[in-house]
């Protein structure tokens, strides 16, 4: 019987306790360390001992990454929307974590019969391929990149499986480095290995990649690259949860000239932890001209919730010291 990942919880194996946390300059780029640093980081607060408990950890997050990557129960083929996949052994398995199924959700890609969205989709992070592929079931054409080539070929697999295969184009790639420099996409998507790891931290393997994101040295490409590969009037969106830094990450954009909208929100009990995820929408920095023209000020937040739409003005003195903690 192949398990199904739809309307359960996760995580209970690997439980850690809920935390909301502020950002942790010890993790961003060209942040000096003193010997204090690791017992004031908010993210892992790790002690003396070495014990790390937090939401945010990236060690915690590698160590799920370690028990999905050899749990003995791992399945080589597990059903979701409505649909059985195969899943090779050093991919990202959709059945440990509920991103994959809230992905298809936030993209109105869950049901076995998706809304029909004649939309190109570049899906970065392609893993097994389950997003990709129920895009193009609901008629799109999509490009699948990832630089873990298992995962590549394991959307090759679920693309022939799904009898997609003609519109499916799987490549192994470094977020856009393979991607035709001349290719628009009406949809950009990365459902993103979102927890923040050290600036010196060195992947052990692939697999890793899946999980956390040194500096968030990938997440500031994708922020900077991705507007040049999606249609006049397409949408860049990224897939993001509150195991990351969020706060860290909208500093980035802005120097990046972005800014961060949240389209959607989804929070859901992980083990113990109730984490929220977020559909992010990577816009650009609107100009002076257009500012006033809209007559929105500077420093106000769009945030949409579930459908909800909702303005509220970031204090001043907290995107300073976004500011000041992620600058490299
Ligand atoms: C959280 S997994 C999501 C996988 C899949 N989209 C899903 O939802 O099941 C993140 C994916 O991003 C990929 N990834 C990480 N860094 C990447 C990069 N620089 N370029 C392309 N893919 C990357 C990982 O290999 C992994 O497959």
């Amino acid at each position: 019987m192949l398990p199904n990942v739809m309307g359960v919880t996760y995580g209970a194996v690997f439980a850690s306790p809920s935390m909301r946390s502020g950002l942790s300059p010890d993790h961003l780029p060209g942040r000096p360390k003193d010997d204090n640093s690791v017992r004031r980081c908010k993210q892992c607060r790790r002690d003396s001992g070495g014990s790390v408990s937090e939401v945010r950890s990236h060690l915690k997050s590698l160590e799920r990454c370690n028990r999905a990557m050899t749990d003995p129960g791992r399945p080589r083929a597990f059903s979701m929307a409505g649909r059985e996949w195969d899943l090779l052994d050093e991919v990202f398995p959709p059945v440990y974590s509920p991103s994959t199924g809230i992905a298809l959700e936030f993209l109105g890609l869950a049901g076995p019969q998706a809304h029909r969205r004649p939309a190109s989709l570049l899906e970065v992070g392609c893993g097994a391929g389950v997003i990709a592929v129920q895009a193009a079931l609901a008629g799109g054409a999509v490009v699948a990149v990832d630089i873990n080539e298992e995962a590549v070929e394991n959307t090759r697999l679920n693309a022939r499986r799904h009898g997609v295969a003609d519109r499916v184009t799987a490549v192994h790639s470094d977020l856009f480095a393979a991607v035709g420099h001349g290719m628009r996409f009406d949809r950009i998507f990365w459902s993103s290995n979102y927890v923040l790891a050290p600036a010196d931290y060195s992947y052990r393997s692939v697999r890793e990649r899946a999980y956390v994101d040194p500096g968030y040295r990938t997440h500031r490409r994708y922020l900077t690259e991705a507007a040049q590969y999606v249609t006049e009037g397409g949408s860049v969106f990224l897939h993001f949860c509150d195991r990351g830094d969020l706060a860290g990450l909208e500093a980035i954009a802005e120097e990046c000239g972005r800014r961060l909208r949240v389209v959607r929100s989804r929070t859901v009990p992980e083990g113990s932890d109730l984490v929220e995820h977020m559909l992010l929408e990577v816009l650009p920095v609107p100009s002076e001209a257009d500012r006033r023209a809209s007559g929105r000020c500077t420093g106000e937040r769009i945030v949409v919730r579930d459908g909800r739409r909702a303005g509220h003005r970031v204090r001043a003195e907290a995107v300073a010291e976004a500011r000041r903690s992620a600058r490299v």
